[in-house]
């Protein structure tokens, strides 16, 4: 079993992250961990991660990255090793500015008809229902699935979202709140306007 719980501390509500190994000990013999430092510390660009894993496993993933990308930049470990010593303060601020953007986020779309959008617990993407928008016309374009939307939302408000195709289903769309206030704002102020239309 491969877990990735790269979004551990990015919980909200009442939410609680538990590690699949404190749940079910027995799978420790089993079970790769990966985790990196691209969420909790904003740190995408950086580039590191790490594996906890039976020690056969780690030998041999380290073995095969040796050969593939030889080996994660020197400053990028040490950047991560200070985030990793730092404590969490920062990493709660964020969380804070995660939350309230997730509440602007789904109160905004829930505003817009046809749009049916579930609070997210984790993480900071909404993954609203748009299938009542499905068999509409935007802008002369007819909408027969959720990438013909997403594609109509980036061409006609310059709005970037994942259609629900990428992870699996059609009816979907992705939205990450991962960016600031008023951008997030003005970015689903475009869309309701567009949809509105
Ligand atoms: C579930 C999940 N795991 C891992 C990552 C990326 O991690 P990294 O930037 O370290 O490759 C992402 C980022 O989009 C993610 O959503």
């Amino acid at each position: 079993m491969i877990t990735d719980e790269i979004y551990e501390h990015l919980v909200y509500d009442d939410a609680v992250f538990t590690p699949i190994v404190r749940a079910v000990p027995e799978l420790a013999d089993q079970c790769i961990v990966v985790n990196g430092v691209a969420k909790t510390y904003a740190m995408t660009g950086w580039r590191v991660g790490w594996m906890i894993a039976p020690a056969d496993v780690t030998k041999a993933a380290a073995n095969f990255q040796s050969h593939l990308t030889s080996n994660v930049a020197n400053v990028s470990q040490r950047a991560a090793i200070a985030a990793l010593e730092g404590g969490l303060e920062a990493v709660h601020e964020m969380r804070e500015a995660f939350d309230r953007r997730r509440r602007t986020m789904v109160d905004m779309l829930r505003e817009i008809d046809g749009i049916v959008c579930p609070t997210p617990t984790g993480a900071f993407y909404a993954y609203p229902s748009v299938e009542g928008l499905l068999g509409r016309t935007i802008r002369g374009r007819e909408i027969a699935t959720s990438a013909d939307l997403a594609t109509v939302i980036l061409e006609e408000a310059e709005v970037a979202v994942v259609p629900g195709e990428a992870f699996g289903p059609s009816g979907f769309m992705r939205l990450s709140y991962a960016l600031g206030d008023d951008d997030l704002a003005e970015g689903v102020g475009r869309i309701q306007r567009l949809l509105s239309e």
